[in-house]
């Protein structure tokens, strides 16, 4: 097991589209991959990391939506996984991503969503989810296509946000 680095905005590969994981890339290296990303939402903490996030641009996505002592009972470990329908309902949530540090926004998801993927080891899985749950899958989901919150926000938010980011950046290089 180890945690891994992540990346943060303005990072390219954050805004590139995750491929597929192929048939023949299913098992015990993918499994250890997953392994080592749910450690890494763990250690930061979060409640979902997105392949893309830790360099590898693969559809592969973990979250844990469990709070306190419920914390690692709901693992999940997502290969390929697609929304095949979704409630008209929506839910207003205030995100944050482990990608986009200090960043707080408000995004309108889809209330109550069904997900088919499958686990590490090739087998096929698919569930519904809510309200928080809901919330993290599609934002996880974002990722695999490129999309971070840095993206839902005004232009002047986000020059304002990365100028933010640069001075951190060269206040900690001193
Ligand atoms: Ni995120």
């Amino acid at each position: 097991m180890a945690v891994l680095d992540i990346i943060t905005v303005p990072h390219p590969v954050l805004s590139q589209r995750a491929r597929p994981v192929r048939e023949e890339e299913f098992g015990e290296a993918l499994e250890q991959l997953c392994s080592d990303m749910a450690e890494t939402m763990y250690a930061a903490p979060g409640v979902g990391l997105a392949g893309p996030q830790v360099g590898d641009l693969r559809c592969i996505i973990v979250l844990d939506a469990g709070e306190d002592e419920e914390r690692g009972k709901r693992l999940r470990k997502m290969v390929n996984p697609s929304i095949v329908e979704r409630s008209e309902e929506t839910i207003q949530w205030e995100e944050t991503c482990l990608s986009v540090p200090g960043l707080e926004v408000m995004v309108e998801r889809n209330r109550r969503v069904r997900v088919q993927w499958r686990q590490p080891d090739g087998t096929a899985a698919e569930d519904w989810f809510e309200d928080y749950e809901a919330v993290i899958v599609q934002h996880e989901l974002d990722h695999l296509v490129g999309t971070v919150l840095l993206d839902r926000v005004s232009r002047f938010k986000r020059r304002r946000y990365l100028k933010r980011v640069k001075r951190e950046f060269v206040e900690a290089q001193r």
